[in-house]
């Protein structure tokens, strides 16, 4: 390069920067307006710069006068045209930008969102985030409508089935006060067995809500199943007896399982009394454990006939006891035992499932090892 070219170079990119330089700052002064300004902006600074630049170095170049006039002529020209198609072309960019406004508008109202094809591939990406976050949005509304509805009906359930041991109670203590009993003593056992229920009935849903609200503190340890197994079975005993019905355990003694020894417990109880429940006089229940693979699976299996296939899917539902009428007997539950199984099984990270099996039906427990 000649000295003369250096000085040239040296002159144009001065101007160029300054010209850049201004650019810069009026870009930064009109950040938050349209983006058509910073594109007609981009195409003003790019040309003004190569005009900044002819001008600037014209003295350096030795033009004429009157060469000078034309070159800044052209570059006018020039620059004047560019800028107003940097405009025109930035309207799709504008219109990219309102497309993308509708479609977050769209997710808002938990509508379906369909992405652009035609967009830039920037555009395109955003879109393709704004229609997975949208179909996030709609399952998670779905299954938010789905727990208020069952939450809904659960509590109507509930105020139904604690309305009529309330009322009860209330009769015999009337009854009492007034002198009126015939036995106060089957009216005192009477009331105590409706009170018994009622708190169990309490302390289920209280175990219930902590499970919707993901609020279980459980503290993990290995434990032999065979224990918890033999335990339950001789809490139940009695029970059982009083049906007529025999329950039977099978646990090899080096069955370990790292559970919750509370949740398992009460995971266990719930499927032996329901099977108890449901197993006419001279049934068998009976309670296995196994290692297999990388699982620890028990099985409770009973004598209860079978349930209707239609019905297998709904057993694990809050509130579900197989007839719609719910007018509790004696020995009817209010449908949350298997709902609660189901919460602390899947809060083990394991699965619960049931089948019919025999002259009945196995329910089947899985959790990690
Ligand atoms: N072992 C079983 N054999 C046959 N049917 C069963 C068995 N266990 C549960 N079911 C059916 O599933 C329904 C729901 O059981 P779940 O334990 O959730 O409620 P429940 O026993 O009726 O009441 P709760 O357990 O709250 O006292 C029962 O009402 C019954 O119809
Ligand atoms: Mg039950």
């Amino acid at each position: 390069m000649t000295g003369d070219q250096v000085t040239v170079t040296l002159i144009a990119a001065g101007w160029s920067l300054a010209v850049g330089v201004v650019g810069a700052l009026v870009g930064w002064r009109i950040r938050r307006a349209s983006i058509r300004w910073s594109a007609g902006l981009i195409a003003l600074v790019a040309v003004g710069g190569v005009v900044a630049g002819v001008v600037g170095t014209a003295r350096a170049m030795f033009l004429s006068p009157h060469d000078l006039g034309v070159v800044a002529l052209v570059c006018a020209v020039s620059g004047v045209v560019s800028a107003g198609f940097a405009l025109l072309l930035a309207r799709t960019l504008t219109r990219s930008a309102r497309r993308l406004r509708l479609m977050a508008a769209t997710v808002g109202a938990g509508d379906h969102v369909r992405p652009p094809r035609n967009d830039s591939a920037e555009i395109r990406a955003v879109a393709e985030e704004l229609t997975r976050s949208s179909e996030r949005l709609r399952t998670s509304q779905a299954r938010e409508r789905q727990l208020e509805q069952s939450r809904r009906e659960l509590v109507a359930w509930v105020s139904h089935d604690l309305r009529t041991p309330l009322a009860g109670l209330r009769a015999m203590a009337e009854a009492l006060d007034d002198g009126m009993a015939t036995d106060p003593q089957r009216y005192h056992r009477q009331m105590l067995k409706e009170t018994d229920r009622m708190a169990a009935m309490v302390d289920d849903l209280f175990e219930l809500s902590r499970i919707h609200a993901g609020a279980l503190n459980l503290t993990l340890q290995p434990m032999a199943l065979r224990d918890v197994v033999s335990e339950t079975i001789a809490g139940a005993t009695p029970v059982a007896r009083s049906h007529g019905v025999e329950v039977g355990g099978r646990v090899l003694p080096d069955v370990e399982v790292t559970a919750d020894a509370a949740a398992l417990s009460r995971v266990v109880g719930n499927l032996v009394m329901n099977a108890i429940r449901h197993t006419p006089a001279d049934g068998v229940v009976l309670v296995e454990g196994r290692t297999t693979g990388d699982a620890v699976e028990l099985t409770v299996t009973d004598g209860c006939g079978g349930i209707n296939p239609d019905d297998l899917a709904s057993v694990f539902e809050v509130g579900w006891r197989g007839t719609p009428a719910r007018t509790p007997g004696p020995d009817t539950g209010a449908g949350l035992g298997l709902a609660i199984v189901r919460g602390l099984v899947e809060a083990h990270q394991g699965t619960v499932a049931v089948t019919n099996h025999g002259n009945g039906c196995r329910f089947v427990v899985r959790l990690p090892a």
